[in-house]
C-alpha cells in the first residue's frame, strides 16, 4: 500500500508550488492511474514516491512506514521504477539493462542472467534473440518492454510507470496495453501509473486520480468519474473524449 497525505511540491522556496495537497492511497494489487495534461505535476507526484524528489510538505507511506526515515536504498529496492522516454542505457545490451538492479543487489553472475532470461521472456522478448542486442536495435516498443522488464527485475511489490508507452505509435501502444494488463494478473503489483491519455487511463485503471494544476480533482474508478464528475474540469475531460468518439461514429455512419 502506497499513501500520500498532503503532499505538496516547490520547487522555489514556497512561491509557487507544482503539487497542492495531495493526498490519495494506493490499496494492494492496485494499478491507480494519475490522469491530467502535460506540466501538471504527475512526474512530481510519482518521484516524491521513491524519493528522486523530496516533498516540500506532506508524508509518504509505504506499507505503513514513513519513506522520508526509510533507508534511501532499501525504499527504492522495494520500487520498480519504469521512465518517461523509456531512458535505457545505450552502451548496455538489453541483457544488461535488465540485470542493473540485481547487479546493485550483488547477485551473482549466473543469477542474474537467469533472471535475464525470465523477464525478457515475460515481457514478450526472446531473449536469444534480443539479449545480446543494444537499445538502438530495437524499435521503441521493444526499448520500452525492457524497460518494464529492468523495472520488474527484482521483483519490487511496487511499480511506478512514468507515461511508458507515451512515445509510441497508436498500435504498438494497444499492444504494450494487452501485456500490461497481462503481466499485472500473473505478477499482482502495487502499481501508479502516469499518462496524460484519457483512454489508456480508462483501459489500466481501477482507479483515476485525475490532476488539473497540482491538485487531485477527482479520484475515483473510471465508470465514477465518468457518471458522476466531482468538477468543471472532469465533467470537460469526458466530455471532450465523447466528442471525439461521437465523431468516429458519424465518419462511419
Ligand atoms: N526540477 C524542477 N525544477 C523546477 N521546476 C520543475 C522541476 N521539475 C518539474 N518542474 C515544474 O513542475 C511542473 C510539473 O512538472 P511535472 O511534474 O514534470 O509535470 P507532468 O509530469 O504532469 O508533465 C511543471 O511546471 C514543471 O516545469
Ligand atoms: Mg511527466
Amino acid at each position: 500500500m502506497i499513501q500520500l497525505d498532503g503532499i505538496s511540491k516547490s520547487f522555489d522556496r514556497a512561491r509557487t508550488f507544482v503539487v497542492r495537497g495531495v493526498s490519495l492511497e494506493v490499496r494492494d494489487g492496485e494499478t491507480l492511474v494519475l490522469l491530467g495534461a502535460s506540466g501538471c505535476g504527475k512526474t512530481t507526484t510519482l518521484k516524491m514516491v521513491n524519493r528522486l524528489i523530496e516533498p516540500t510538505a506532506g508524508v509518504i507511506r509505504l506499507d505503513g512506514r514513513d519513506t522520508a526515515e526509510m533507508d534511501i536504498l532499501t525504499l527504492r529496492r522495494g520500487i520498480g521504477y519504469v521512465f518517461q522516454n523509456i531512458g535505457l542505457f545505450p552502451h548496455m545490451t538489453v541483457a544488461e539493462n535488465a540485470e542493473i538492479v540485481p547487479r546493485l543487489l550483488g547477485w551473482s553472475r549466473a543469477r542474474r542472467a537467469g533472471r535475464a532470461r525470465e523477464l525478457l521472456a515475460l515481457v514478450g522478448l526472446d531473449p536469444e534473440e534480443f539479449g545480446a542486442r543494444y537499445p538502438r536495435q530495437l524499435s521503441g516498443g521493444q526499448q520500452q518492454r525492457v524497460g518494464i522488464a529492468r523495472a520488474l527485475a527484482a521483483d519490487p511489490k511496487h511499480l511506478l510507470m512514468d507515461e511508458p508507452f507515451g512515445a509510441l505509435d497508436a498500435v504498438t501502444r494497444d499492444q504494450l496495453q494487452a501485456e500490461l494488463l497481462r503481466i499485472r494478473a500473473s505478477l499482482g503489483k502495487t502499481i501508479i501509473f502516469v499518462t496524460h491519455d484519457l483512454f489508456e487511463a480508462v483501459r489500466l485503471g481501477d482507479r483515476i486520480g485525475v490532476m488539473n494544476a497540482g491538485r487531485l480533482e477527482q479520484l475515483g474508478p473510471p465508470r465514477e468519474l465518468l457518471q458522476n464528475p466531482a468538477t468543471e474540469f472532469v465533467a470537460e475531460l469526458f466530455g471532450h473524449a465523447r466528442r471525439q468518439a461521437d465523431l468516429l461514429v458519424e465518419a462511419n455512419a
